[in-house]
């Protein structure tokens, strides 16, 4: 993997089917992504969710051959700028059903779309929201806020579930060659090996026997143990907590206390 570092938070990775750039859209350093397939010229636009101008004059200087817009999960920063991308470069939306906005090719995961020379294969990846879903192009895999970096997306939303989370660490991450590329949806990229060997909550999620506390904090006003400490993308840190009802969450360090 080649990486060039460019100016306005523009990096440019090739591997030797895919090349692809990582802008960061906003101050919350949510990611999109424009992916070329090499072979054919064929693109993909990932998480359209701002910076729409910049996302669609790379896809033109890279041919503009647009097949699809692939979204992640339903969270405005990462798919608020679907309707513009598509009126300025066209492409098929695939997404999760529930999106705000038209979705031409609904997923949940076990799809494969013709990209090129390659496929895109859809694999569900719920745990931050539960229809959120992860796009593997040969090495690389889109995986949205299912993971930042050692770290997670949060799971104390509606319908995140931290027992999913880890359940598709366990189903669909652990078999994967350890150097698959995973680029998260907010700060920087990883690799499967990377997470199995240093990621806190990864551990968690691997490990046969239930982990000890690593300390108690006051979460909603009541007392709970930590099972793992997390360092985040934003410079701050998550926390996997141990619920009373026994139910484990995943939340920044700003909702908890002590
Ligand atoms: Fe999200």
């Amino acid at each position: 993997m080649s990486e060039v570092c460019g100016s306005d938070g523009v990096e440019l990775t090739a591997t030797h089917g895919v090349t692809l750039q990582r802008f960061v859209l906003n101050s919350m350093l949510t990611n999109g992504f424009v992916v070329r397939d090499n072979d054919t010229g064929a693109l993909a636009i990932v998480d359209p969710g701002d910076r729409i101008d910049d996302l669609a004059r790379a896809a033109e200087e890279w041919g503009g051959d647009v097949r699809w817009i692939l979204v992640t999960h339903c969270h405005p920063d990462h798919c608020a700028g679907v309707g513009q991308i598509v009126a300025r470069v066209g492409g098929e939306v695939v997404g999760p059903p529930a999106g705000p906005y038209r979705v031409d090719r609904p997923v949940s995961g076990g799809e494969a779309l013709d990209f090129g020379a390659r496929s895109i294969l859809v694999s569900a990846t719920p745990g931050h929201t539960a229809d959120s879903v992860s796009y593997q192009i040969d090495e690389h895999i889109f995986v949205g806020d299912f993971l930042f970096r050692l770290c997670s997306g949060r799971t104390d939303g509606e319908d995140a579930s931290t027992t999913e989370l880890f359940d598709t660490v366990r189903e669909v991450f652990d078999d994967l060659p350890d150097d698959t590329i995973l680029w998260c949806g907010h700060g920087p990229p990883s690799t499967v090996g990377e997470e199995k060997a240093a990621n806190p909550f990864w551990r968690v999620a691997l490990s046969e026997t239930h982990p000890a506390p690593v300390g108690e904090v006051r979460y909603r006003g009541k007392p709970v143990p930590v099972l793992a400490w997390a360092e985040d993308y934003d410079g701050g840190r998550k926390a996997l907590l141990h619920l009373p009802d026994g139910s484990n969450v995943i939340v920044p360090g700003s909702q908890v206390a002590g």
